[in-house]
Formats: C-alpha cells, structure tokens, sequence
C-alpha cells in the first residue's frame, strides 16, 4: 500500500537502531519537496540517541520522543526569497521525510517547534545557531513497538468535505 495511506505517528519505539543510510534516503525525499521560488530553506541536524534526554525538554509534546532512535532537528532560513511561504516549504519537506521513512517500516513523530519562541530559543541555543536560521521542527524517527502501526485507517476519508464547483 502506498506509505501516504500507513504512515501514523508512533510514540512508542523499539530499542532498535535506525541506519544512517535510511535517515539520508528520507533526507533525500525531504529534498525533493518543492518550495516557493525554488527557495530551499532547508537545514537538518541529525541528533543521536544519547542526546534525547536534552531535547524532550524543549516542549511538553516534545516527551513523544523519549524511547526514538534518532531526532532530526529541520532548520529553516528566514533571509530568502519569499518569508511568507516558509511554513509551507519546511512543511513539504517533512511530509515527504515521514513518508519515505513508512515506505522504509521507519516510523516518526512531529514534534511542533514554530512559531512558539520558547521553544525555538531552546533549539537555538542546543545547536548553538542563530539568525538567519531557525529551528522549524523536530522529527523523532524509529521503529515501531507496535507491528501494526503502518495501518490505513478508513475513518479519514470523509466525503462531505469535497465541494465540487461551489462552497
Ligand atoms: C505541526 C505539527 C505539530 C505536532 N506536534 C506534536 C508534538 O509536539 N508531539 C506529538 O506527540 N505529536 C505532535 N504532532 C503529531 C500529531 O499529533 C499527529 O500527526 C496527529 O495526531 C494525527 O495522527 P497521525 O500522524 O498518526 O496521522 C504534530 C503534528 C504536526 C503536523
């Protein structure tokens, strides 16, 4: 089945390492997204296990990543082309992140970043990095305790949302 349709976030992870060739085909994904202008604000930090006690203190949801195998931190540039579609490009970029990951049985988790200062601060301040780069969000990747987390769920689809032609 196509990974768009069994991708899930996972919070519950086996102790289990995911190999840095894995993580860099996802990366390889994440830069295939587009971005407004062909403006690729994008920057990853990958983060290794032993560093995760840190960075669950960066958020309450950021607790998600206690048991992951890896974090990778996404960073966006503020000084490009067009400010206002950076959200989206960063985005994209995770999306296609997660979802080569699930074609691979690699599970991941989003863990909100932007636009909350406090947060962002923490990031800055652990990888030591200032303007024009901002730490965007942060995605914990592992394998899933559960066998049958990649399911597809046929309660999403909902039919009343598709208006064809007029609201
Ligand atoms: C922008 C964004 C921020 C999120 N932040 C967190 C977070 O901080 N902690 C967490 O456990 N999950 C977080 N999630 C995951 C959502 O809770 C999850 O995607 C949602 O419940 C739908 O479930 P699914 O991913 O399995 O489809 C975030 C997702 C997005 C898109």
């Amino acid at each position: 089945m196509n990974a768009i349709f069994k991708r899930r976030s996972c919070r519950n992870f086996k102790d289990m390492e995911v190999k840095m060739e894995d993580i860099k085909e996802m990366l390889y994904a994440a830069m295939q997204a587009p971005s407004a202008m062909r403006q690729i604000p994008w920057d990853f930090v990958v983060v290794e296990k032993t560093e995760i006690p840190t960075l669950i203190n960066c958020s309450h949801g950021a607790q998600s990543l206690k048991e992951c195998n890896k974090v990778v931190i996404f960073v966006m540039r503020n000084d490009l082309k067009c400010p206002e579609f950076l959200q989206q490009d960063m985005s994209c970029a995770i999306d296609n992140f997660m979802l080569e990951g699930a074609s691979r049985g690699i599970a991941t988790i989003w863990i909100g970043t932007y636009p909350h200062n406090e947060r962002i601060d923490f990031l800055k301040k652990y990888l030591k990095i200032d303007d024009p780069y901002i730490p965007f969000a942060m995605v914990g990747v592992g394998y899933p305790k559960d066998d049958k987390l990649f399911k597809f769920d046929d309660t999403r689809f909902d039919d009343k949302r598709i208006h064809i032609g007029k609201w």
